[in-house]
């Protein structure tokens, strides 16, 4: 059994700590946040007693074999430093960080102690997501070479995350980097991007539509993404994907349904999340993928392999993120190295 300690007990850390109680191989035993409340609210709330107000003071009392980093992101780095040099394995939240010298650092920081280090990218864990990934990368449609993965709402995220509205980044930096991710889980590895962005809330303070153009190796994709579409059924919080390929087409429509088509046979499956106990709907395929990426954390340091989310990986999905902006700015399509 796995011990780990939870740092930072806000408004998306619930979901972690009931992800936790619903994981083999691993409890949380202490957790830590320098709101009072928050952290009392919390430990009551999960029956945890050994509670911090500060994160150095946890790691050096506490015997753990990794922390859960659930804070926004300008404590990540720090954060995550600190782990390693405790020589723990770390999941950190996305988005993992500010800067790529951020994360190239911590992702050598934890490497560098022999530790694990993932980041919390659950999107491409959803399980109607990660079915369309599995279907693409078995084969079922073909070799791919078209892609569209869609996010659009009108739903209202800043009451929940009001941090949301006052950031000069908002929808690539919080959304589209978990759209980005599936797009590279999908299609591989990105070439080239170009994004054009723009603001249509008056309210908020950075962008809230962005439709990005990506060169993978072999194929191509649109990956777009809006919270200032008004719909009817509104689809948050679902991505929709279409995928073709060179014997077949996905596509995974609102309501979770999956259609593979290919050879004049047509494949339709209902993969509609499960509702888990503690679960609220619209959330619930999003409160199911945090279970999922924890048991594959768990998994993956039971059998010394590196996660698929890991720290080096999401490398690659940030810089994603740092292209879009550059490429939305300057107006012109952006190289990735
Ligand atoms: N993966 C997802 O689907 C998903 C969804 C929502 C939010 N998130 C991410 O989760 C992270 C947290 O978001 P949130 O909305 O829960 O934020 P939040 O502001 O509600 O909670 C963060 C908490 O961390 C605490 N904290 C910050 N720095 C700390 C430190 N150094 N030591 C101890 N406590 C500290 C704060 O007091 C606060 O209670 C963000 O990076 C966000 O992007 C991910």
């Amino acid at each position: 059994m796995l011990n780990g300690a939870l740092i930072g007990c806000g408004f998306f850390a619930q979901n972690q700590l009931h992800g936790w109680a619903g994981c083999d191989g691993a409890r949380i035993t202490a957790i830590c946040d320098r709101d009072p409340q928050r952290l009392a609210a919390t430990g009551e709330r999960f029956g945890i007693a050994r509670r911090y107000s500060d994160a150095a003071e946890m790691l050096a009392a506490e015997d753990l074999d990794f922390v859960d980093i659930a804070t926004t992101v300008p404590s990540h780095r720090p954060l995550v430093e600190m782990a390693a040099r405790a020589g723990l394995h770390v999941i950190c939240q996305k988005p993992f960080a500010d800067t790529l010298e951020d994360a190239r650092a911590m992702v050598h920081a934890v490497e560098a102690a022999g530790r694990r280090l993932m980041v919390h990218e659950n999107f491409r864990w959803q399980s109607p997501i990660r079915a369309a990934i599995e279907a693409v990368r078995g084969g079922a449609i073909g070799t791919p070479f078209f892609g569209r993965i869609s996010f659009r709402s009108g739903y209202d995220v800043f009451s929940g995350q009001p941090y949301l509205a006052t950031d000069p980044r908002f929808i690539i930096q919080d959304l589209g980097i978990h759209i980005l991710d599936i797009a590279r889980a999908l299609l591989g590895d990105v070439t080239h991007l170009a994004a054009s962005t723009t603001r249509i809330n008056p309210d908020i303070k950075g962008e809230d539509v962005a439709t990005m153009l990506l060169d993978h190796k072999g194929a191509t994709s649109v990956v777009d993404c809006s919270y200032a579409t008004r719909r009817t059924p509104e689809t948050f919080p679902e991505t929709l994907i279409e995928i073709d390929g060179d014997t077949g087409t996905l596509r995974l429509e609102a309501g979770y349904r999956l259609t593979i088509q290919s050879a004049g046979a047509e494949d339709v499956r209902d993969l509609s999340p499960p509702l888990l106990p503690w679960a609220e709907r619209p959330w619930h395929n999003i409160q199911e993928s945090v279970q999922i990426i924890q048991q594959h954390f768990v998994d993956c340091i039971g059998q010394g392999r590196e996660p698929e989310t890991s720290g080096r990986d999401n490398l690659k999905t940030l810089a994603l993120v740092e292209a879009a902006y550059a490429s939305a700015a300057a107006r012109s399509r952006v190289a990735l190295a």
